[in-house]
């Protein structure tokens, strides 16, 4: 795949655990190819700014947050939901270095430990908390949930893009019983597009998705990975 929106650039900034909050087993998406996804479904996407985004699967919101951060011209809100509670009050402090307010937060907690600890790493951080601070342009609104995405979401609004990295592998497994859980996923997601949602689904290389409720506007390889863009039928 040729990337046509995420740039080759350093995105050490945005390393779990230097300002965005880290949750232990869980691996930092590529943050290029989330910015490829994302640029991908605003292209097929009618609207084009005050862009509502959900991630039905957020975990700590990285993905998310991320977006957020690079899309300041796009993004108006950003929703997240999860099964797991505990996940969701990270997703929060993520979410929140979006404002101002959220990020100067940072910067303080991260000055405090500078002054604890005298680490070179806290230093690097807090040059990339600050270099973070200077991409804010906007305040992006966010909310946060608890739903089963296999079972059923209550969202008010329609979103406009929906990028989810679904789980797949030993740590991040799907919490539920159901057998063909892709499908069970469009089936609830469905319920709460329109039909102009434009939905990017990133995967395992291995996985199918044989729901026939939806169009596939694209489907891409990268190594592992797959990710796949579409939308209502
Ligand atoms: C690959 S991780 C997503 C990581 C996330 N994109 C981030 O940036 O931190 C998959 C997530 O799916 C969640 N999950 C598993 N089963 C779920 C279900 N039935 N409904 C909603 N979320 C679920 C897990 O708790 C985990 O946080």
């Amino acid at each position: 795949m040729e990337y046509k929106y995420g740039r080759n650039d350093n995105y050490e900034d945005f390393s779990s655990g230097r300002v965005l909050y880290h949750v232990r087993g869980m691996t930092n998406f590529p943050v290029r190819l989330a910015q490829e996804i994302y640029g991908r479904c605003l292209e097929y996407s009618s609207k084009k700014k005050d862009i509502c985004l959900y991630d039905c699967c957020c975990g700590g919101g990285y993905l998310l947050t991320v977006l957020g951060f690079l899309n300041q011209d796009t993004i108006g809100k950003i929703i997240g939901s999860d099964i797991d509670i505990e996940l969701l009050s990270v997703a929060k402090k993520n979410l929140s270095l979006l404002s101002e307010a959220g990020i100067n937060k940072r910067i303080a907690e991260i000055e405090q430990m500078i002054a604890s600890f005298q680490k070179q790493s806290h230093i690097e951080a807090k040059k990339s908390a600050v270099r973070l601070k200077n991409l804010i342009k906007t305040n992006i609104q966010f909310e946060v949930f608890h739903a089963d995405a296999l079972k059923e979401i209550k969202l008010n609004e329609k979103p406009d893009i929906i990028i989810t990295d679904i789980p797949y592998g030993n740590l991040v497994d799907w919490k539920s019983d159901e057998e063909n859980v892709i499908d069970k996923l469009l089936d609830t997601l469905y319920g709460i597009c329109s039909s102009d949602t434009i939905i990017g689904l990133c995967m395992n290389k291995k996985t199918k998705i044989r729901n026939k409720k939806y169009i596939r506007l694209e489907r891409q390889q990268i190594g592992k990975r797959k990710f796949e863009i579409l939308k209502k039928r």
